[in-house]
């Protein structure tokens, strides 16, 4: 088994593309693990090869995987983005039809335990049928569809015989994606090299006290949990801030983010909207368990590159971190399933400093080296070039007698 070094000296593009003259398509590879990351486990029915995270790249920033060749992966994961995207509080697909909820950072994403806010998704592989499928988000219209048009693709001749032995199918279009993303592993941050590396100036005295109260006054550490070895941050459980709530039975009492220009935003209160539409239900977890219980509970997300991430929570409607902060010294939105684990903080104005401060150590150092791998996909890919209106359905029937 081949092993990919720290990223820390190369960047991950060039380290994958002098492994991949050097590896054979079924030799595997496997990532380097990070300080304060657990090692990231690999399914034995999807080993990490050069070729799939070449294929899984290339696929996703390809706009062609939506219906009309518009909208890839990564315009809604941003890569310059912390790969979501920051103008957005609830993701907007193709032709402009809004989704309930915000584009989460993939980040890490090979150590969720469950994909989706809601958890609903177990495998990573599995996942992509749910973006490229949903109506606001590429909305292909079935999965025999994605296949068959990926297939008729020149860009893609060779690569899935080069990376699996054969032609392009549902599974091995999973596959490939997943390979990818897993790659997008984050962590040595100042933090880590604090925390678990022992350097004792990698933080200053004020993240040092933000961290105390993450882990005290603050109770954050309750549900973003640390190991003794390393820190995802996250619990993968579900809780009930109280945001999901509220924004369901009080739609008119949300804020939303509105562009005045170019990076000038200003929150507006909905009931102050002209054209105001009540967002989607949403309910959480709820809608996948059928539990009561469950109800507007949501994913505790990893903080890790939080400060890269904005705008937070599910649905977005938090836009800094500071606001965040805020919104748990006042224990949340009170409802009858809020998790009795959020509850008034009273912190001083200097412990909110510092835990935003520390919020922000969180940062891994192959950030840049992330984007640069994301953006080295092919230059031959068709972009805004592309007829939207030129459905390779269009294109097949153009073709029938
Ligand atoms: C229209 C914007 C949009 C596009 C395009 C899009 N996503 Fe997403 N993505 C989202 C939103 C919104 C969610 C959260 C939805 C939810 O939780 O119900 C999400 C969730 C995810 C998650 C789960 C992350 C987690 O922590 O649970 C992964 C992984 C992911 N997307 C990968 C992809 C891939 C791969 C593609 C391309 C095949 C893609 N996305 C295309 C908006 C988008
Ligand atoms: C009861 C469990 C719980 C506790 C305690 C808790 N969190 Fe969270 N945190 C969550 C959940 C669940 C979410 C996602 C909520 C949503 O999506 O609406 C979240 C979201 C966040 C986010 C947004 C991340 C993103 O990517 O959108 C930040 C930042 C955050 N929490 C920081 C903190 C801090 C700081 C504290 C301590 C003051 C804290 N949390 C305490 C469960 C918790």
């Amino acid at each position: 088994m081949k092993v990919i070094r720290s990223f820390r000296w190369l960047s991950l593009a060039s380290v994958l593309s002098c492994l991949s003259a050097a590896v054979h398509a079924d030799t595997p590879v496997s990532l380097a693990t990070p300080l304060g990351l657990p090692p990231l486990v690999i399914p034995a029915s999807n080993p990490l090869t050069q070729e799939k995270i070449d294929l899984g790249r290339r696929l996703f920033m390809d706009r062609r995987l939506s219906h009309n060749n518009t909208q890839s992966c990564g315009m809604c994961h941003v890569p310059e983005q912390g790969f979501t995207s920051h103008e957005l509080g609830s993701a907007v697909g193709i032709e402009g039809r809004s989704h309930r909820r915000n584009s989460p950072t993939i980040f890490n994403v090979g150590y969720q335990h469950s994909l989706f806010v809601d958890g609903r998704e177990p495998h990573l592989e599995d996942q992509i049928w749910g973006p490229l499928l949903t109506r606001n988000e590429m909305d292909m219209p079935a999965i025999g569809y994605v296949v068959e048009k990926v297939r008729q693709l020149p860009e893609y001749k060779g690569m899935f015989e080069a990376a699996f032995n054969g032609p392009v199918t549902a599974e091995r279009l999973g596959q490939a994606l997943a390979s990818y993303e897993r790659t997008l592993i984050s962590g040595n941050s100042r933090f880590d090299r604090w925390y678990f590396g022992g350097e004792k100036n990698a933080l200053n005295a004020m993240e040092q006290r933000g961290f105390q109260v993450f882990m005290g006054k603050g109770r954050c550490v309750t549900c973003h949990s640390m190991g003794e070895k390393s820190a995802l941050f996250t619990d993968h459980k579900f809780h009930n801030t109280g945001l999901g709530w509220e924004r369901t039975m009080f739609p008119e009492r949300t804020s939303y983010r509105v562009q005045l220009a170019p990076n000038v935003f200003v929150n507006v209160n909905a009931q102050h909207l002209k054209s105001f539409e009540p967002p989607m239900p949403d309910v959480g977890r709820y809608e996948i368990t059928f539990n009561p219980k469950d109800s507007w509970a949501y994913k505790t997300p990893m903080l890790r590159n939080v400060e890269l991430t904005s705008p937070y929570m599910h649905d977005g409607s938090l836009q800094t971190l500071e606001e965040v902060v805020d919104f748990y010294d006042k224990g949340g939105i009170d409802n009858p399933e809020k998790s009795p684990l959020i509850v008034r903080l009273n912190l001083t104005p200097d412990e909110k400093t510092a835990l935003v401060a520390f919020l922000k150590s969180l940062t891994g150092d192959n950030v840049p080296a992330l984007v640069r791998d994301a953006r080295t996909a092919p230059e031959n890919l068709p972009l805004l070039d592309v007829d939207p209106s030129d459905t390779f359905m269009n294109q097949v029937n153009a073709r029938l007698p």
